[in-house]
C-alpha cells in the first residue's frame, strides 16, 4: 500500500526526520484528532524492534521498555485496542500488567498518579512512550526519563496543549532544538483523513477562545478575559412562553457561606437543547435554608429530581442524602465542565428563563480566566460552578456514593 495511503503528510515527514536523526525525545503535541496518536502508536512498534536490537548489542535478551498512560482505560482505548486492531496482534498481559510484544518485555505505568513510580522504579528501560504527557505526575514523567538509560534509549510523547506555563512546555518542548529534543506540532488541518465537513462541524461547537486555540490550532494559550465568550444575551435569554414543558430536571449544587452558596434547576429537552429554570443563591445561610429550598424544588419537580453537589462539603451532601433527596457528587472536574457548558452556548443549545435569574447576570460577565493558573478566578462564579456541575454530571454520569452504606 502506498505510504500516503498509510499516513497524513505530516505523520510520513515525522516519520521520515525520525529515522534521519538520533533523537532522544520527540514530542508529537497539538491539537484534538489531529492523528497524534495514530502515529505515535506506530513509532512505538518500530521503537520495539529498535530497543530489541540495541539490547542485544548490550548482551540483553529481553529488554524493558516503558508504557505510560493516564489511567487504564486511557492505555486500552488509546493504544491497546488500536495496535490489537491495526495489526491483528493480540496482546496478553501478565499479572504485572505488562505485556511481552516482539521479544521486549513493555512494563505499563499509570502517569496520572504519583503510584504510577511504583511499576517502573529502579528499571533499565531502553525507551519510553507516553501517551498524554501533560496529564502525567511530573514525579513520574521525570523517573520514566531518568529510566531510559538502555543503550540508544528514546522517549516518544504525545499530548494535548495545556497553559503555557506547563512544565511540559518550558523545560521541554521550548527547548527542542531538533536534535536531541523534537517537537513536533500539530493543528487539526494535519489529518486530512479526516473529511471536511466533520473538521467544519468540530469547529463549530468548539468554544471560542481557548478551546479553539488549544483543540484547534493545538496552541499553548492559557485563557483571556471573559470565561464564557460565547454568552449572549440576544441568543441565550428566553422567557417563560419560550420554555418547553417537556424537560427532564436536575440541580447542580455549590456550597457556600462566605461565598454565596448556590442551587439550579436545569432541565434538557429531547432535542438535547438545556435550559437554565430556577436560581437560588444566598450567602450567610445555614444548611438548614438549603434543604428548605431543595425541599421546595422536589415539591415542585417531584422526589426524584437529582441533585448533583459539590463534594468538597460531604457533610452538606450527607443531609442532602439524610433528607431523601437524590443526591450524587458531581463531577467537578473545571475545563472540561467549562468546555461542556461553553459548548452549548456556542451551539445555542443553553437557555437562560431570564426572570428567574439575578446573580447569573451579574457572574456570566464577571467570571473570567486566571492567565497564571489556566483556571478561571475563583470570585463570582457560585451559580455558574452550580450550572456546571449540573450540566456536566448529567452529561457524563454521576460518580458513585456509598453515603447510605456508611449510615451516614
Ligand atoms: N494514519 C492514519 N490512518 C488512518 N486514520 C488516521 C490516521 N491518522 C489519524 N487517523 C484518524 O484520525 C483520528 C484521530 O487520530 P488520533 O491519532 O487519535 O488523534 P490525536 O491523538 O491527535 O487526538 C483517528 O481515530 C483516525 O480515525
Ligand atoms: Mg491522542
Amino acid at each position: 500500500m502506498p505510504l500516503n495511503k498509510l499516513y497524513t503528510k505530516k505523520q510520513r515527514d515525522i516519520i521520515k526526520a525520525s529515522r534521519e536523526k538520533d533523537w532522544f525525545m520527540m514530542i508529537n503535541h497539538g491539537a484534538v484528532r489531529a492523528g497524534k496518536t495514530v502515529l505515535d502508536n506506530d513509532l512505538f512498534l518500530f521503537e520495539l524492534k529498535r530497543a530489541k536490537k540495541n539490547a542485544e548489542e548490550d548482551g540483553v535478551m529481553t529488554p524493558m521498555y516503558i508504557l505510560g498512560s493516564t489511567s487504564a482505560g486511557t492505555l486500552q482505548t488509546n493504544i491497546i485496542r488500536e495496535i490489537e486492531d491495526k495489526y491483528a496482534q493480540d496482546i496478553k498481559f501478565d499479572r504485572y500488567g505488562n505485556f511481552t510484544f516482539w521479544g521486549v518485555y513493555v512494563v505499563t505505568t499509570f502517569t496520572g498518579s504519583i503510584a504510577g513510580l511504583k511499576s517502573i522504579r529502579g528499571m533499565t528501560a531502553y525507551g519510553a512512550y507516553i501517551n498524554e504527557a501533560t496529564l502525567a505526575n511530573k514525579e513520574v514523567f521525570d523517573e520514566i526519563v531518568k529510566r531510559c538509560s538502555g543503550l540508544g534509549a528514546r522517549i516518544i510523547l504525545d499530548t494535548n496543549p495545556d497553559h503555557p506555563n506547563h512544565w511540559l512546555k518550558v523545560d521541554y518542548i521550548d527547548k527542542a532544538d531538533g536534535e536531541k529534543i523534537v517537537a513536533n506540532h500539530f493543528t487539526i488541518f494535519d489529518n486530512d483523513f479526516l473529511n471536511k465537513r466533520y473538521v467544519d462541524n468540530l469547529i463549530a461547537v468548539t468554544p471560542s477562545g481557548v478551546f479553539t486555540e488549544r483543540g484547534i490550532y493545538g496552541r499553548w494559550t492559557s485563557g483571556e478575559g471573559a470565561v464564557y465568550t460565547d454568552f449572549d444575551e440576544k441568543k441565550h435569554y428566553i422567557t417563560k412562553e419560550q420554555l418547553p414543558t417537556n424537560l427532564t430536571y436536575f440541580c447542580g449544587v455549590d456550597w457556600g457561606y462566605e461565598h454565596w452558596g448556590s442551587i439550579v434547576v436545569m432541565g434538557e429537552a429531547p432535542d438535547g437543547k438545556v435550559y437554565l429554570v430556577e436560581e437560588h443563591a444566598a450567602q450567610h445561610e445555614e444548611i438548614d435554608y438549603w434543604v428548605n429550598v431543595a425541599r421546595g424544588i422536589t415539591e415542585r419537580y417531584g422526589q426524584r429530581i437529582p441533585f448533583y453537589a459539590d463534594s468538597a462539603r460531604p457533610e452538606h451532601v450527607a443531609r442532602f442524602a439524610r433528607e431523601r433527596f437524590k443526591t450524587h457528587n458531581a463531577k467537578k472536574s473545571v475545563l472540561s465542565g467549562i468546555e461542556e457548558v461553553a459548548k452549548l452556548f456556542k451551539m445555542g443549545s443553553l437557555f437562560i428563563l431570564e426572570e428567574n435569574v439575578t446573580k447569573f447576570k451579574d457572574e456570566i460577565y464577571q467570571y473570567v480566566w486566571n492567565k497564571k493558573t489556566g483556571e478561571p478566578v475563583k470570585e463570582n462564579d457560585d451559580v455558574l460552578d452550580a450550572v456546571r456541575y449540573a450540566v456536566y454530571t448529567h452529561k457524563h454520569g454521576k460518580p458513585t456514593i456509598k453515603l447510605f452504606k456508611h449510615g451516614l
